[in-house]
């Protein structure tokens, strides 16, 4: 029976390997693999961390922000809460370091339904570290509101101090953000960029996705090499999109946020994928936080993380569906793409 359904996906992780760029470069961590805890939810009446847009914080939570992201920089390389470790993660997740627990394929949560479950869990962790590194346990990422008009250019918070990368285009980042970016400047006007990037939102909340791996990803199996084509609307673009545009045309593969390996090399992934995040968590809310995949496997697959106190730890995709449950929210902003209907 179990041959048949399978075991839910997880990492056996004494298997890291060497995964980028052509299989030659490690991003496994420099200490042994540990047997992880499971996961407890935050306690009911913990405080919620309410993420802000970029465009809409002052001042003095912005330094804030650049202090906590400062203190995980200068943490030593050899601890899990470093910030260089902690971009490592996407790594070891996104190239495939580790193989799968009982098989040889390996372990990517990429083009899948593994996606928006996997990046909600490395923000949980990724944000709680930040809020304990500077003590303070309301602490919130913030979410670069790049569906609002507002919101469509880079956020210059993230050029200053420690959240500044070097590795970006130049050249785009002083752009409108285009949603359906292919490796040019297509020369729109602003006004023009706007309303292609609206359009494209609402083709990727509303109009596309009319089945749920439409839009969290095809039902990868655990085993399964290369048979789950399909990636959900919204990781394809603009997240897919997005990531590449701010990444630097002068670097091979558009490093650093061009590339699975380097993308949490740059400050910025951080905002990114909380809007990401967002939009799953808006999705969820638009369908009456209807289970997406009534599906073991799905439900059971799981990754394993540092937490805050450095307990390492197993969370399944079943644990991170609500995000109240989680104990975070995202401020409501207007979604002028409801209205961008073709
Ligand atoms: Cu794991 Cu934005 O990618």
């Amino acid at each position: 029976e179990s041959d048949e359904i399978g075991i839910p996906i997880r990492a056996n992780l004494s298997s890291c390997h060497p995964s980028y760029p052509d299989g030659n470069s490690s991003c496994c961590p420099p200490w042994p693999a540990q047997e992880p805890v499971d996961f407890q939810f935050p306690h009911p009446s913990s405080p919620i961390r309410v993420r802000r847009p970029v465009h809409l914080v002052d001042d003095e939570y912005k330094a804030k922000y650049e202090r906590a992201v400062a203190i995980m920089k200068q943490l030593p390389l050899d601890h899990p809460h470093n910030f260089w470790r902690q971009a490592d993660l996407h790594c070891l997740y996104c190239t495939g370091a580790y193989s799968q627990f009982n098989y040889s394929t390996e372990f990517r949560i990429h083009h899948s339904w593994l996606f928006f479950p996997w990046h909600r869990a490395l923000l949980y962790f990724h944000e709680r570290i930040l809020g304990k590194l500077i003590g303070d346990d309301s602490f919130a990422l913030l979410y670069w509101n790049w569906d609002h008009p507002d919101g469509m250019r880079f956020p210059a918070m993230f050029t200053e101090g420690a959240l500044d990368d070097t590795e970006r285009d130049s050249m785009d980042i002083q752009n409108v953000v285009d949603h359906n970016f292919h490796g040019t400047d297509r020369g729109l006007s602003d006004r023009e960029q706007i309303l292609e990037n609206l359009a494209l939102m609402y083709n990727q909340m509303v109009s596309s996705p009319k089945q749920p791996e439409l839009f969290m990803g095809c039902k990868l199996r655990s085993g399964d090499e290369g048979k789950c084509k399909g990636t959900g609307t919204i990781e394809s673009a603009p997240h897919n999109t997005v990531h590449r545009w701010v990444g630097s045309r002068d670097n091979p593969v558009r490093e650093n946020m061009g590339a699975f390996y380097s993308s949490g090399f740059d400050p910025v992934f951080y905002s990114h994928h909380s809007n990401i995040d967002r939009l799953w968590a808006l999705w969820q809310r638009m369908r009456d936080n209807e289970l997406e995949f009534d599906d073991e496997m799905w439900l059971n697959s799981e990754f394993t993380f540092y937490d805050e106190n450095l307990q390492f730890v197993r969370i399944r995709v079943r644990d991170v569906l609500s995000i109240s449950k989680l104990r975070y929210g995202y401020q409501d902003i207007e979604l002028p793409w409801l209205d961008a209907r073709p």
